[in-house]
């Protein structure tokens, strides 16, 4: 049996129990590695009586697996000192020796996250509900070739002509909202300071990961956000600023595509999205009021309340294809104990005519109306079943009907925030 690498991304708007799932398989992995995206995702960790709340830091942190964030990953050195913190203050201790940083990450400064507020207050009903974390504006710094990246943060005398750069963008974007240009001297001043924090794991970590490779090393690549966020391949414009699908792992690291190996998408039994934007099966009923309460759904991030919905086999089986997922985790299961009648959107109608996949356009999205299916619930708990054998025969019908309909094979299922309420029903690191 050949063991592979593991890729696992998210397969709905974000929020599907990526952390959990990482976490788990990462005691069996040698790396864990972030590729994309940066503090606007909400990790959330339940060992035993601990509960680890991760943003920046690859999920294998807590249980001891060597992290890495990769060159795709944008970094807010703020937010990493203070996640550092954070953990440290649970016990988890993190030195280089656990810990390893792209030297070429762009770094998510004070502006973005300026720029990130100013323009989600003056859109008014245009709004994404982004997390105003600055990600969108370090994405387009970096495009834009402005970005000061880690590796700057060692040479910041030098950095005059990269910082004019920035100015003469940003001081008249900043213009145009009112807001005073950068102080170059406050923030060449609190660049030195974070420097101490970050500098120690900056590492040229495509070598560290080509090494691991080369001497049969198992890498886990953990995704952050969902495939339905993904900038090309997602709601847009309602979506984040990178991509989310299981390529990006190769770019976002600096491995080829070939390292991806078991695609894992994490899949929650039903739908959740937070932010605005299009959500065809989102109830707006005491049905959606009861998933958000017993699926604790407020974003680990923002605090804000995710909207709930029925399972959209519609946007998976799309989401699955177009991330080239191999087999999905699906999560969360427990959440629809008890309920009598469980529906799984199947196709959509839009003016008179049946559609099997998302329309691009934003307003069609808006306008699509679900096919339901209705199954019957079960009454049994799956909170905590760890085997294929304690689940109740209806929700058995539930998966295998999911896999159908999604046109791909469940490897995982998760029946509450603990680490070990996990089934393997397929191990993805020996496909
Ligand atoms: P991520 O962003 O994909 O890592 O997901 P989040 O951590 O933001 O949100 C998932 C939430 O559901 C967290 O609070 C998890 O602890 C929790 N969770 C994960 N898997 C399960 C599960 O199988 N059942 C229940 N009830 N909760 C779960
Ligand atoms: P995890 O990794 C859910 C959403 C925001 C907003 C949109 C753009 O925990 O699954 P951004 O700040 O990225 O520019 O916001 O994307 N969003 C997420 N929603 N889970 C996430 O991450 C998200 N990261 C961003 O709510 O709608
Ligand atoms: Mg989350």
């Amino acid at each position: 049996m050949k063991l592979a690498n593991v890729t696992v991304i998210g397969g709905q708007w974000g929020d599907e129990g990526k952390g959990k799932i990482v976490d788990w398989l990462a005691s069996r992995a040698d790396v864990v590695v972030r590729f994309q995206g940066g503090h606007n995702a909400g990790h959330t960790l339940v060992v035993g009586n601990q509960t680890y709340k991760l943003s920046l830091l690859p999920s294998g942190i807590v249980g001891g697996t060597l992290s890495v964030i990769g060159n795709g990953v944008v970094l807010d050195p703020w937010a990493l000192r203070d996640e550092i913190g954070r953990l440290r203050e649970q016990g988890v201790e993190i030195g280089p020796d656990k810990l390893q940083i792209a030297d070429t990450c762009p770094l998510i400064l004070p502006f973005h996250r300026d720029l990130d507020a100013l323009r989600e207050d003056a859109s008014g009903a245009g709004k994404i509900g982004t997390t105003r974390r600055g990600i969108g504006p370090a994405y387009e710094d970096k495009v834009g070739r402005r970005a000061i990246r880690v590796c700057d943060l060692a040479h910041l005398g030098e950095l005059g002509p990269q910082l004019d750069r920035i100015c003469a963008h940003h001081d008249a974007l900043r213009a145009g909202f009112g807001q005073p240009g950068i102080d170059r001297e406050a923030l060449l001043r609190e660049l030195g300071e974070v420097a101490e924090t970050v500098l120690p794991y900056a590492r040229p970590v495509w070598k560290t990961l080509h090494e691991a490779r080369a001497r049969g090393r198992r890498i886990l690549f953990e995704g952050a956000q969902g495939v339905l966020l993904d900038v090309d391949h997602g709601t847009y414009p309602f979506v984040t600023s990178s991509n989310t699908v299981a390529g990006t792992a190769a770019a976002g690291t600096g491995l080829g595509p070939s390292a991806a190996g078991f695609v894992l998408g994490i899949v929650k039994a039903y739908t959740t999205r937070v932010g605005s934007g299009p959500f065809p099966t989102e109830l707006e009923d005491a049905v959606g009021q009861r998933l958000g309460e017993r699926g604790h759904e407020f974003g680990t991030v923002t605090g804000r309340k995710r909207r709930c919905g029925w399972f959209d086999a519609v946007l998976v089986r799309q989401s699955m294809a177009v991330a080239g997922v191999t087999g999905i985790a699906l999560t969360k299961l427990d959440v629809l104990d008890g309920l009598d009648e469980i529906r799984i959107c199947t196709g959509y109608g839009l003016r008179g005519e049946t559609l099997d996949h998302l329309p691009a356009h934003a307003a069609d999205q808006a306008a699509v109306e679900p096919i339901y299916e209705a199954m019957p619930g079960w009454p049994e708990s799956t909170a905590g079943a760890r085997s294929w054998r304690q689940l109740p025969a209806q929700a058995i019908k539930y998966i295998r009907r999911i896999e159908e309909l999604i046109a791909c094979p469940v490897a995982l299922v998760s029946t509450s925030p603990e680490r070990e309420d996990t089934i393997l029903v397929r191990d993805p690191f020996a496909h």
